[in-house]
């Protein structure tokens, strides 16, 4: 069975870390994937890397915004990589398309009006409200081709909206995995890593990994480590990650000088993108996840795996991932106080610390093994496949009356 796998964008984060592991598990006797992306960045190499053949295709511009200026481009890249996706849907002619976001979902369920495959959205962002999310929303309840696969529950409830009748049972909730076998416990790589950073024996590592961006939450986080230091002076805070979007490169500039305006410049280090990413888990004492907003939060379940105690905002995806005191620590988003209180707290109880650490990776390892997801995608694959095949013809003219009224 063929399946065509696009991705709007190279660049690698979270979403795409996703579908290098299903590239990488991924039953190949029963499936044979390939991938269509644009070539920059570096996700074209890591599949190739796997064995996977890749195809190159024009990157999609499009994010939300209210200028209607920006939204002409949008359209007009869309319209592109519509395009060009059809050119090959129709060389290759797969047996399924794997969106790996809402946009290339958008892109490809649109790019296959009047053909036979279904589409499959993997569902990795939360939309924003804003009305063209309520178009997207009725677009794919109208696409009767489209089924969606989200990341969590938090993530299907969003997807939904107010439309929940058409989408309901179309949308399923499939918990994200990691490959177990790289994250675990390593305490020679601490070691390592520890002295390659050059950190003192008694320095308690706190760390953030993740992209540079404002929804993460670096900077508040940045502050409220500056009020935790008060209490707890033999910390460091270690930042990974690098801007990949939009203008994040500013946004990197706003933490180094804050950094220093808050006087804790000796006490940070932005470590930039790492690809040795378990290792530095295997390092933390503490991983905090301070997101304003997280439809899963893969590094949570890498920490965890590594036995490494996380601290994170309870936001969205998140709760379906710690429970609070159980195997993890949770805090109120946005909760600065509460977040230096938390770091405080844990720094200074090693013991209670390893227990979260310890049920934290029982669970990652019950609940988020790259066996169970492969499992779970390819009974997904095949009961899908079979649904849609007795439904694409009613669909297939939906889909065509919706493209004529738009
Ligand atoms: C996106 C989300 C993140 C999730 C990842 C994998 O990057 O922002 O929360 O863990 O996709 O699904």
């Amino acid at each position: 069975m063929k399946i065509l796998f696009y991705n709007h964008t190279g660049q690698v984060s979270g979403a795409e870390r996703m579908l290098l592991m299903i590239l990488s598990r991924m039953d190949r006797q029963t499936f044979e994937p390939f991938l269509v992306c644009p070539p920059e960045g570096s996700l074209t190499k890591m599949a190739f890397q796997l064995g996977v053949k890749v195809e190159p295709l024009k990157s999609l511009e499009a994010r939300f915004t209210w200028r209607v200026d920006h939204l002409l481009l949008y359209v007009v890249s869309f319209l592109k990589a519509m395009r060009e996706l059809r050119r090959k849907v129709k060389n290759h002619q797969p047996d399924l398309i794997h969106a790996n976001s809402i946009r290339s979902g958008l892109v490809a369920t649109a790019a296959t009006i009047g053909l036979k495959p279904p589409v499959v959205w993997h569902l990795h962002d939360l939309l924003p409200p804003h009305p063209i999310s309520s178009l997207i929303r009725l677009f794919a309840a109208l696409s009767g081709r489209s089924v969606m696969i989200a990341v969590s529950a938090a993530v299907a409830r969003n997807f939904r909206g107010r439309l929940s009748s058409p989408l309901n049972e179309r949308i399923s909730v499939i918990l994200n995995a990691i490959d177990l076998d790289k994250f675990q416990p390593d305490h020679f790589s601490k070691r390592r890593i520890r002295k390659e950073l050059r950190f003192r024996e008694p320095d308690f590592v706190v760390g953030t990994v993740g992209q540079i961006t404002p929804r993460k939450g670096q900077l508040e986080l940045l502050r409220a480590f500056r009020v935790a230091l008060n209490e707890s002076p033999n910390m460091v805070l270690l930042i990974v990650g690098a801007p990949l979007f939009n203008r994040d490169h500013e946004y990197l500039d706003t933490l180094r000088s804050t950094a220093t305006k808050l006087g804790i410049g000796n006490k940070v280090r932005l470590l930039g993108a790492r690809n040795d990413v378990a290792s530095i888990m295997q390092t933390l004492d503490l991983l905090v996840v301070n997101s304003k907003a997280e439809p899963f939060g893969l590094v949570i379940v890498e920490a965890m795996a590594c036995e490494t105690p996380v601290l994170a905002a309870a936001v969205d995806g998140i709760p379906e991932i710690i429970q609070h005191n159980e195997n993890g620590w949770l805090v109120s988003p946005g909760d600065e106080a509460a977040l230096a209180e938390g770091i405080v707290k844990l720094s200074r109880r090693p013991e209670h610390r390893a227990r979260l650490a310890n049920r934290g990776m029982q669970h990652a390892e019950a609940h988020f093994s790259a066996d169970r997801y492969l499992v779970d995608l390819h009974a997904f694959y095949r009961s899908r496949l079979k649904k849609l095949g007795s439904q694409s013809a009613e669909s297939t003219t939906r889909v065509t009356e919706v493209a004529e009224v738009a």
